[in-house]
């Protein structure tokens, strides 16, 4: 279904090419990153179309976030790799696009891996290669109405991830199942077999498959649900080590077309164990990364020094239910910050724990206690601001009284985005149905997004990462993620921390102005 969209879209993005390349290098000539939703510390392409991230790894003091990219439209299209570069993982330094498409096909989604021992042979063990593995998708085969127009290529880098060669037997892996949808690999070394595992997105389930070399694959095992028929992408299988635990479990993370946490699509994940060949899904079954409607395709970076109980990812900051229509220009599409992500043990269920990397605090201000009693309303907006801002507070719920509290951001024309927290029912909603200009979309306008909240203690803890056109709420440590985008006429200038029927009780509580990473480069 998916691909009559985007054919579609390629259609539309043929016609608009032209006047668009035009229209976008100009704007882009002049960029200011100061345009109307730019994100302020969320990475965008200068300009242009982006989905997914890819290829996510790190050497040498710096992390690689490469991604689909479109450079010619702010619709998708025939996809490049995007890349852009950074040493803290907030502030991005977009770099020259990596891969191109070629006669093979366009470059779709995948990873790359540093290979220190060169069992590619692409490099020597003095200077190991970074190897990416991607999916080629060729649109005169899809055209010409072939079943296997997604295979799997390779291409090598000797300097860093700054250049690229493709390799001379590409493709590597091809598309002998009945299915046309065969792409989105993510490598690994397995260290206990000392061979890489690949996970591979085959319509509605994951393969897996083994290599000593990169070049040459055999099929492992399938892991599916039974009688699914949605549409699986972006699957990523890593080892991690349960929370104040020397127990390790492993987790596969794996993005839904349909059905999404919020309708659409969105990134789940199921944990189990992992033996060489097969991956066994514990009881739990597949749950949602993040609740809210705004993060999929999230994958982890390869090759992070990092306590093993730790894993660091990135999300693409949308949906793909009306991702080509949202109303930004000259670019389309932000990431979801950094997060690391953890696995914890609680009533007998494993979940995964997602918070902001550290590096983000270093673009807060000294920041404003809150007032640790809130009755009605507080109005925040001298102290912080709600389109570059956060708010972090602790929540006694044994003192709280009110039935339900939240924190409102709006603007002088009427649009608002609200957050409530009704402690009756022990949810959180987000709702964005007044949040700015309808038309571009009905299915962005739909909601309130409700979720419970995690369970707690006697503290609550909510933390709210506001960037113009984005919110990205914490709560229990991460244990509940909710990340969502809107796109006022004017940027949010009010911002009101709020109690219904009854009092509001704090433990603790902050908030902060944020400063632009775009303003903060090393190279600025
Ligand atoms: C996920 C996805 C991938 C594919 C890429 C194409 O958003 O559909 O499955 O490789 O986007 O851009």
């Amino acid at each position: 279904m998916k691909y009559n969209n985007l054919i579609y879209a390629l259609a539309v993005a043929v016609m608009v090419s032209c006047e668009s390349q035009n229209h976008s290098k100009k704007e882009a000539e002049q960029l200011t990153y100061n345009e109307a939703h730019r994100p302020q510390f969320h990475f965008t392409p200068k300009a242009n179309w982006m989905n997914d991230p890819n290829g996510l790894f790190y050497k040498d003091g710096n992390y690689h976030l490469f991604f689909q990219y479109y450079p010619d439209s702010t619709v998708w299209g025939p996809m490049h790799w995007g890349h852009a570069t950074s040493q803290d993982l907030i502030r991005w330094e977009e770099q020259p696009i990596a891969l191109y498409p070629d006669s093979l096909g366009y470059i779709f989604s995948g990873s790359a891996v540093v290979d220190r021992l060169n069992t590619s042979g692409f490099g020597s063990e003095m200077q190991p290669p970074v190897v990416a593995i991607f999916t080629y998708h060729d649109p005169k085969g899809l055209e010409a109405g072939h079943k296997d127009f997604q295979n799997q290529g390779l291409a090598y880098s000797l300097d860093q991830g700054k250049t690229w060669t493709k390799y001379s037997g590409n493709p590597v892996l091809k598309n002998n199942t009945p299915n046309q949808d065969f792409r989105d690999p993510k490598v690994m070394w397995y260290e206990a077999g000392q061979k890489w595992v690949m996970t591979l997105a085959v319509y509605d389930r994951v393969q897996l498959y083994g290599s000593q070399n990169l070049k040459d694959w055999n099929l492992l095992s399938e892991f599916g649900i039974p009688g699914d028929t949605r549409l699986w992408e972006c699957p990523d299988l890593f080892p991690i080590r349960v929370a104040q635990s020397r127990e390790e479990k492993w987790v596969l993370l794996v993005s839904m077309q349909q059905q999404g946490p919020t309708g659409g699509t969105g990134t789940s994940y199921f944990v189990g164990d992992f033996d060489g060949t097969e991956f066994m899904a514990d009881s739990a079954g597949q749950q949602w990364l993040d609740k809210g409607a705004d993060n999929y395709a999230f994958v982890t970076f390869d090759n992070v020094p990092l306590p093993r109980h730790q894993r660091l990812g990135i999300g693409w900051m949308s949906n793909w239910q009306y991702a080509q229509q949202v109303p930004t220009s000259p670019w389309r599409s932000a990431m979801t910050v950094p997060r690391l992500l953890e696995l914890h043990h609680k009533d007998g269920q494993y979940s995964l724990q997602a918070t902001p990397v550290p590096a983000l605090e270093s673009l807060r201000d000294s920041g404003v206690d809150l007032p640790l009693t809130i009755t009605n309303e507080l109005d925040l907006s001298d102290q912080i601001n709600p389109a570059l801002g956060e708010l972090d507070f602790q929540i006694d719920l044994q003192a709280t009284t009110a039935k339900a509290f939240g924190v409102t951001l709006s603007n002088s024309t009427g649009e608002w985005v609200s957050i409530t927290v009704d402690t009756a029912d022990k949810t959180v909603a987000i709702d964005r149905t007044h949040s700015g200009p309808k038309g571009f979309s009905e299915a962005f306008f739909e909601g309130p997004h409700r979720t419970a909240l995690p369970t707690a203690g006697s503290v609550l803890d909510l933390r709210l990462l506001l960037d113009q056109a984005s919110l990205e709420l914490f709560s229990g440590n991460g244990a509940l993620n909710m990340t969502e985008v809107f796109f006022p006429q004017m940027a949010y200038s009010n911002i009101t921390l709020w109690a219904h029927d009854g009092q509001l009780v704090l433990t603790g509580g902050k908030g902060f102005n944020l400063s632009s990473t775009w303003k903060t480069l090393p190279s600025q």
